[in-house]
């Protein structure tokens, strides 16, 4: 708990007063690998059958344990019926690998074989909708979110990414699967990789070869004043999200879903949405109720999602101040 920041602490500590109807277990009967992984799920006594499932994948340093803490999903399960996996990374720093061939590929192996494999898990020993499948994550799981979306377009139907960076641009030559350390690109975490949207759509689609079924709906968040993964981040990876879908830039609303929000809609708002947020840093609030929204697990799912005022949906994650000892190469946060 203590390298939790304060915020998180006081959320954890208020969500004692609203007891969860389960808790979060580890699958220590989840086996199948490729990687070392740790499968960590949490089940709601009210489980929907089938139930749609949400992977919540964790930031460098973090730990399955401190994003369930540190996020609302499972408060929301209680409520929706639906099932969270949280992942666990199995390098020393706890970062994802998302730079390695064999992870960024479908199929390939690495980390996101190993999420896979722990949906398809999911689906035979918990009741899970292998036809609702989303994923989210911050920073190094927003990272993961992006290549997991790109990789398995078969499996994930929506994604929601809070700062991270476009599907392949962390991508290291001559990276390996199961390295121990994944590999940091500092081009990509300053902003200085640009390419254009058929460039980065190429990659994404380069990653499943012959694929032409449907490809997931994102949802991509950042701040403006991120100096970890640069704010360029959000326009590469919109470019590349717009290309894979095939829609284009349509408008902006302003202070939404909250003051100092710029939502960027792109085609009719119902496949990407990016969100702007005006001088946050690194740790951009996990927004659950518009995630859930954009999921189909609650309301339109489109751009009419907003985020009562009254109750702003502030979830914050350690920042890299408070968390101590991360070595900055490798905190992908
Ligand atoms: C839309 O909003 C983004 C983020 O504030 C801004 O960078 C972009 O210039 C805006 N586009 C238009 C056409 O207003």
């Amino acid at each position: 708990m203590h390298f939790l920041s304060t915020a998180a602490t006081l959320l954890a500590l208020t969500s004692l007063g609203n007891a969860l109807s389960s808790s979060l277990q580890q699958v220590t009967g989840f086996n199948s690998g490729p990687t070392a992984a740790g499968m960590y799920i949490y089940v709601p006594t009210n489980k929907v059958s089938p139930a749609p499932i949400i992977l919540a994948i964790h930031y460098c340093t973090g730990t399955a344990n401190a994003y369930f803490s540190s996020t609302l999903y499972a408060q929301y399960a209680d409520t929706y019926g639906y099932i969270v996996i949280y992942p666990n990374s199995p390098s020393p720093g706890g970062c994802w690998d998302v730079s390695s061939t064999a992870s960024l590929t479908h199929n390939g192996g690495g980390d996101s074989e190993t999420i896979i494999n722990m949906v398809q898990y999911a689906v035979e020993h918990y009741g899970g909708d292998s036809s609702r499948v989303f994923a989210t994550g911050s920073s190094s799981g927003a990272m993961m979110t992006n290549v997991l979306a790109g990789a398995y377009p078969n499996v994930i139907k929506a994604g929601s990414v809070y700062s991270g960076v476009p599907d392949g641009c962390f991508y290291v030559a001559g990276a390996t699967a199961g390295m121990q350390t994944p590999a940091w690109n500092s081009q990509c975490a300053d902003g200085q990789l640009i390419e254009t949207a058929q460039q980065w759509g190429d990659l994404t689609r380069s990653y499943y070869p012959g694929y032409t079924g449907s490809r997931p709906k994102m949802l991509i968040w950042h701040g403006t004043i991120d100096t970890t993964l640069y704010y360029e981040n959000l326009a590469q990876t919109l470019l590349q999200w717009s290309n894979v879908l095939g829609i284009s830039f349509t408008k902006n609303n302003t202070n939404t879903p909250q003051s100092g929000y710029t939502q960027m809609v792109y085609g009719d708002g119902t496949e990407l949405i990016g969100y702007s947020a005006l001088n946050v840093g690194h740790t951009v609030p996990v927004h659950e109720t518009v995630d859930l929204a954009w999921f189909g697990i609650t309301g339109s799912g489109g751009t009419t999602t907003s985020v009562p005022s009254s109750s702003p949906t502030s979830t914050a994650l350690p920042t890299s101040s408070t968390a101590g000892g991360t070595i900055p190469k490798w905190g992908q946060w």
